[in-house]
């Protein structure tokens, strides 16, 4: 995707503010922090847009993997949370955050198993999209004598996971019902595939367009008689257009509450409230500067980072160097700590283990990114 970085003046004034803050000074650079300020805010202002609305924000904690920082989520919006992994499900009812989406499907015995416990703790629910799949997590529930929501995935273009056909979606909820243990609660679609459309009104358009196979399904099953209250799907990018369609109860917007240099483009009444944290370790006469913060720091998988409160542009990332030009403002000396809004925020947090939680420019909090792989997943 090639979207235009150029850096927007008027936003990162505060976030400027973390390379410098109380508190921050003994921490070695490269580190992420967190402008809570800025993450309450983009937080309430996602809450006041579904004011009135059928759907509820379950916010996707994939973006900051912090227990934390989603019961301050779950704090504003009610309800529960979307997750990505088992581990992100393990980490969150052993929060005592009880309402848990998978937003995803589920095929490894050993990660299904630690579905089934999650399911022990709390209310959790998950995608299927085929047969097999149902098949692996009805023995695995069976097993552990469990009891877990099951939510149908319906592909809507992405091309990622789904059914693709009504035919599909019938027999899978007649397999469900047949499954002791689970319990179909609806559908789950995602427009993934048109979250980067920089026009907001051709977004919408195509995004509402994209729901109409899964509105059929969900039309479909209800027809058939089954239970199927749940229509979940919609993203930071679009929760102002399939986060309003009146079947919609439980949007998976993450990366609203921290922002990266690409959402800041595509919806700018959020903020960036992450930055990471580096030092500069060259400044070149032609007007570049080199910061300590590399690509095994920084994630730079979805777009490229800009500097919080000064036009730059970025040139390149290296495994442990970034090299940005400056657009305007006085050079910063070698040592001077700069703060650095990432390309992407969700696989920048998983660099890190913890997050420096910032307020008034002063260090507030450490926010343990806690809901990453186990060891037992790693071993
Ligand atoms: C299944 C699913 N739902 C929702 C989202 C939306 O997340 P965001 O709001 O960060 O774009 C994603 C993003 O990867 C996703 O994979």
């Amino acid at each position: 995707m090639s979207l235009d970085l150029s850096a927007s003046p008027s936003q990162g004034a505060r976030l400027e503010a973390l390379a410098t803050a109380a508190g921050t000074e003994d921490r070695p650079t490269p580190f992420v922090a967190i402008e809570l300020d800025t993450f309450d805010a983009n937080c309430a202002r996602m809450q006041r847009a579904f004011a009135g609305r059928t759907a509820r924000v379950r916010s996707h904690v994939k973006t900051h993997k912090s227990t934390a920082l989603a019961r301050m989520q779950v704090a504003v919006h009610g309800g529960g949370v979307t997750c990505s992994t088992t581990d992100e499900v393990a980490a969150m009812v052993g929060a005592g955050i009880d309402d848990v989406l998978l937003a995803n499907v589920v095929t490894d015995l050993p990660r299904l198993r630690s579905l089934a416990a999650s399911s022990h703790r709390g209310r959790v629910t998950v995608a299927v999209d085929s047969p097999a799949a149902l098949e692996l997590l009805a023995k695995v529930i069976r097993e552990a004598e469990a009891q877990i929501g099951v939510v149908i995935e319906r592909d809507i273009g992405m091309s990622r996971n789904g059914i693709t056909s009504i035919e599909e979606g019938l027999a899978l909820a007649e397999a469900i019902e047949r499954a002791p243990g689970l319990d179909l609660r609806g559908v789950m679609a995602y427009e993934g595939h048109l979250v980067a459309i920089e026009d907001r009104a051709e977004r919408a358009r195509q995004a509402g367009e994209a729901f109409v196979p899964a509105l059929d399904l969900l039309a479909e099953l209800r027809r058939h008689g089954w239970d199927a209250p749940v229509l979940t799907g919609g993203s930071t990018a679009t929760y102002d257009s399939t986060g309003a369609l009146a079947e919609m109860t439980d949007v998976q917007a993450g990366t609203y509450a921290l922002m990266d240099n690409i959402y800041v483009r595509l919806t700018p009444e959020f903020r960036p409230a992450v930055a990471v944290v580096g030092s500069v370790l060259t400044v070149r006469s032609e007007g570049t500067i080199v910061l300590d913060i590399g690509s095994k720091r920084l994630g730079t998988d979805w777009g490229t980072p800009r500097l919080a409160g000064i036009q730059s542009e970025h040139l390149y990332t290296a495994e442990e160097h970034t090299v940005m030009r400056l657009l305007e403002g006085e050079r910063p000396s070698v040592g001077d700590r700069m703060a650095l809004i990432p390309g992407h925020a969700c696989t920048t947090m998983t660099r890190y283990a913890v997050a420096l939680g910032c307020r008034n420019a002063r260090l507030e909090q450490l926010l343990p990114i806690d809901a990453q792989a186990g060891e037992e997943a790693a071993a």
